[in-house]
């Protein structure tokens, strides 16, 4: 990973960007830089489309977070593929500690018999990925695969089986790519260290 990128131009994009935005104040070091969000995304559309060559996945991403990376997964994998959305509650803190994940917003199919991959920008206790993956496992699908673009590192995860993952990060607050500040920042198309209050 590099420590640089905030105007990264591997990719012929960012010449036209702000230089003021996103303020220095509020995001700081680039910790997953554009051109190696495109890398990995690639590289994971195409294990996956050799995982399930042949059939046509369904991607469940989980709003609001993944849903970038989920357009761009998407369109990284060679073949037929659908893509569906659940949104769940977000109690913060409180949420974390009783284990309550309430589905907000259901698939909008059945997935019976369906090869289903859920899809996570970020995976920090689990306990979101836990409770969607056994909600998903009761609805009979053909199989299960869980892929996020980032594992926070920690003890608290490490039991998790997770098919795909992008990056492993220290536990920082990141934005970028999905990822919010109080619903900023998710447009920045690199994961960077939120540095504001
Ligand atoms: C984030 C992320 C996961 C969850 C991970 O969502 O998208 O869904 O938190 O945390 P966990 O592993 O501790 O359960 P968030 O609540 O920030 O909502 P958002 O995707 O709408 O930003």
């Amino acid at each position: 990973m590099s420590t640089t990128g905030r105007n990264d131009d591997e990719t012929g994009q960012s010449d036209d960007r702000d230089p003021a935005y996103p303020p220095e104040a509020e995001v700081g070091e680039v910790l997953v830089t554009e051109a190696e969000i495109v890398r990995r995304t690639h590289e994971i559309g195409a294990q996956i489309t050799a995982d399930l060559a042949g059939e046509v996945p369904l991607l469940v991403g989980v709003l609001k977070g993944s849903v970038i990376f989920a357009a761009d997964l998407m369109r990284a994998i060679a073949g037929p593929v659908e893509l569906d959305f659940l949104a769940v509650s977000s109690y913060g803190s409180e949420t974390k500690s009783t284990g309550v994940v309430k589905i907000l917003k259901d698939l909008d199919n059945e997935i019976a018999g369906r090869h289903v991959i859920l899809i996570e920008d970020i995976v920090d206790s689990g306990l979101t990925l836990r409770y969607l993956m056994s909600y998903l496992r009761g609805r009979q699908p053909a199989s299960v695969r869980a892929c996020t673009l980032l594992l926070r590192q920690g003890d608290h995860n490490e039991d998790l089986d997770i098919d795909y993952v992008g990056f492993s990060l220290p536990p920082s607050f990141v934005v970028g790519y999905g990822l919010d500040a109080r619903q900023k920042y998710r447009n920045l198309p690199y994961i960077a260290v939120y540095t504001g209050d």
